[in-house]
């Protein structure tokens, strides 16, 4: 028996409908695949809704825009139901009941409406759709419409609508639309970078009716006596020319051939991929229902949007349910998201990092283009690979416009690449990939580290000037504490990783050092700098200095600014927050976690810790589950809770008031990270063995969580008693 708690926790629900969070509930209603993400837009379409069908992979450079954009596709969900001629909406006639629920486990989202027409009639309107995990391409849905009060003639009308655009930027055409039969296809392709796109629909209805089908509808009428119901299926297809050189009919081949199937086998292989999904990447916490009703949600996201069988794409900071940052790719899907993959899903986690390998050569470029060796990947990254972040923001109320620097001066982002190799490796011992694929991302940007590092003569130290690190607020800093060690970090593993290869496959190596010029001379400047790194510090509390001058800045007291929901730079004006000690997100205390013990003593911690977590704002998503993950190692499990929580809710409960954009995906992750290396403290030994060190929440009576350790999969149960 399923007890009441382990269902609940495994569904979403919205009852009543509450057409003032349409956008929050579109977002985190959102299905996917690993392909596609279709948001959770009703059937009938609302005013003010934001219907959205992203693709990985699929971008395109409107003119006159700033930057690429991944392309909303035409809306395959249209569907609409007249009863006795009074069209379905639930701002008209009257709603007698309405229960949405988003089904975790199966990937499944369904609506149920009690409608009450003005002549008097209910029907009972139950919408149901999920994208397929079995078959990546389609997206099913079936409606389905029981005549409960009444005896009414029904008519349903299904379209796909091509007249869609990116928030009023449009991205396609030659939009084509063909009809035949109970089949609707549209092809189009992007205006800029030209690929092809198709979606096509198959219908079956469960009665009897013949369809008629124009140019951009199918139709089906019947009558329904009372106390009978009937059912529509339709199966869209999704096609791009990333995925064959003839989309549309590979489109409308699998949606015939999936309807031939039927809703319900469709289901069962769809929920069967599920299980495997869930077999391996559930957690299970006992004692706190909010927290495992969190993690479902939040690994789902992760889930939904990790490319199965492309390894060309990657997950952006918003995944595939929503608009904002245009379906860029940042730091966030390293060292957020991958952990959880790496340990629980290794051949995703692959994907990903793949995805990266293949864009080398936008990193190369990039390093180029600003005078450096090797590869520096871009802050941005999109299908090709190349810097993508914009240079200047939207225009400010007063009309003016603020420069963005992340593009030019973030860096760290090639490190955190390098890491999450690393860690991959480490963890799944994958030395195939490493050798092949690995090494060479994390040699070519050590080789652009090694060009990029300034010798101070002065002070015989290497410096970094003009970074941002994890804190935006701050930009164009010397010597950013974190982006100093992480840089020293990653030098020391690159000559480490020479050392492997060198006597493990040192005919690869060979070829590899001579392509890359690894040279004995490289090889001895990245010695010197890792030993020579300068990295801001008080030398009496061991406290970092988050970058040069940051100690004198101006002390502000974040407890009076609360409630508060918008981020502290909003609120001061950009220009006065770069003068203030206050700051945007982890960043000591990121590199902390990225560090663990190797950070530094337990005591250099706990002050480093004190000093930076009263001064963080949050003002990022990614913030609360690093601060969860630390606090956690530093056993002050109620600051650690409370983060978590904050992290777990930050889309359910739309904490920062900005759901609409899309999933806030490194939050995501991060809650796993924090619950995994955090509270149940997993780790590698220097040996490579896996270890915990549990510092559990007082109230959780157990956790459960599964994760591979070099191939073997392994199940890690810790109980509050020890
Ligand atoms: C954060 C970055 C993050 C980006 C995308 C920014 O607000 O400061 O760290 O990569 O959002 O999520």
């Amino acid at each position: 028996m399923i007890s009441p708690i382990e269902q609940r926790t495994w569904l979403v629900s919205e009852s009543p409908f509450n057409p003032f969070k349409l956008s929050h509930t579109e977002t985190i209603f959102t299905v996917g695949n690993g392909f596609m993400g279709v948001r959770g837009t009703f059937e009938e379409g609302y005013a003010g809704d934001l219907a959205s069908t992203l693709v990985h992979g699929i971008f395109n450079h409107a003119e006159g825009d700033l930057v690429p954009d991944i392309v909303n596709l035409p809306n395959p969900l249209p569907v609409h139901i007249v009863v006795d001629g009074e069209v379905f909406h639930m701002t008209a006639g009257r709603v007698l009941g309405y229960r949405r629920t988003l089904d975790l486990k199966r990937a499944a989202l369904t609506r149920e409406v009690l409608w009450r027409t003005t002549q008097g009639v209910v029907v009972k309107l139950t919408f149901e759709r999920f994208a397929s995990l079995a078959a990546e391409h389609l997206l099913v849905q079936r409606v389905r419409v029981r005549a409960l009060l009444g005896s009414p003639k029904v008519e349903i009308r299904s379209s796909i609508d091509s007249a869609v655009t990116n928030e009023d930027v449009p991205h396609l055409t030659d939009i084509q639309q063909r009809a035949a039969e109970g089949d609707l296809l549209i092809t189009a392709r992007t205006n800029q970078s030209r690929y092809g796109i198709a979606v096509a629909a198959a219908h079956s209805l469960s009665t009897h009716s013949a369809p008629s089908t124009s140019a951009d509808q199918v139709r089906y009428t019947f009558d329904l006596p009372q106390e009978t119901e009937v059912s529509l299926t339709k199966v869209s297809a999704i096609y791009t020319t990333r995925q064959s050189k003839t989309p549309d009919q590979a489109a409308q081949e699998a949606a015939r051939a999936a309807l031939a199937k039927g809703y319900e086998s469709l289901f069962a292989s769809h929920c069967a991929a599920w299980e495997q999904y869930w077999h391996t990447s559930d957690v299970h916490i006992e004692g706190d229902e909010v927290a495992q009703k969190a993690i479902r949600f939040t690994t789902y996201h992760v889930l939904i949007a990790a490319p199965r069988h492309d390894e060309h794409s990657s997950i952006g900071a918003k995944t595939l349910s929503g608009p904002g940052y245009k379906g860029h790719v940042f730091w966030d899907t390293e060292l957020f998201m991958l952990p959880m993959l790496t340990l629980t899903q290794p051949k995703l986690a692959r994907n990903l990092l793949m995805y990266r390998y293949h864009n080398l050569g936008g990193a190369r470029n990039k390093a180029r283009a600003n005078g450096y060796e090797g590869a520096m990947f871009p802050w941005e990254s999109t299908d090709t690979g190349e810097e993508t972040t914009p240079q200047w923001s939207h225009p400010q109320p007063d009309g003016t416009r603020i420069r963005i620097w992340t593009g030019d001066t973030e860096q760290h982002i090639s490190t955190d690449i390098a890491y999450a190799v690393l860690q991959y490796w480490q963890w799944t011992g994958d030395d195939e990939f490493f050798v092949k694929h690995g090494a060479e991302i994390v040699l070519d940007t050590a080789v652009f580290w090694g060009s990029r590092a300034e010798y101070n003569t002065e002070q015989d130290r290497y410096e970094l000037k003009m970074q941002i690190g994890p804190d935006e607020y701050h930009e164009n800093v010397d010597n950013s504490a974190f982006t100093n060690s992480m840089v020293r970090w990653h030098l020391q593993q690159a000559l480490a990783v020479r050392q492997w290869l060198l006597a493990h496959h040192a005919q690869a190596a060979e070829a590899l050092l001579a392509r890359l010029g690894i040279t004995a001379e490289r090889c001895a400047l990245w010695e010197r700098i890792a030993a020579k790194m300068y990295v801001p510090r008080d030398p009496e509390t061991g406290v970092l200095e988050q970058f040069d001058g940051f100690f004198n800045l101006e002390r502000l007291d974040l407890t009076h600014w609360q409630p508060r929901v918008a981020n502290m730079d909003w609120i001061l004006g950009h220009a006065r927050a770069q003068g203030v000690m206050v700051i945007k997100q982890a960043d000591i205390v990121m590199l902390m976690a990225l560090l663990g013990e190797q950070f530094g003593t337990l005591e250099e911690r706990q002050a480093n810790w004190d000093f930076y977590y009263p001064i963080v704002d949050h003002g990022s998503s990614l913030s609360p589950s690093t601060h969860a993950w630390v606090a956690a190692r530093l056993n002050l499990l109620e600051d650690a809770y409370k983060m978590f929580i904050y992290a777990a809710n930050i889309d359910l409960e739309d904490l920062k008031g900005n759901v609409r954009d899309g999933i806030h995906a490194a939050a995501s992750g991060g809650v796993w990270q924090a619950l995994a290396f955090g509270f149940v403290g997993l780790g590698l030994a220097d040996n490579g063995e896996m270890q915990v060190a549990p510092a559990l929440p007082p109230h959780w009576q157990s956790v459960t969580l599964r994760v591979y350790h070099r191939g073997q999969l392994k199940t890690i149960r810790l109980t509050a008693e020890g």
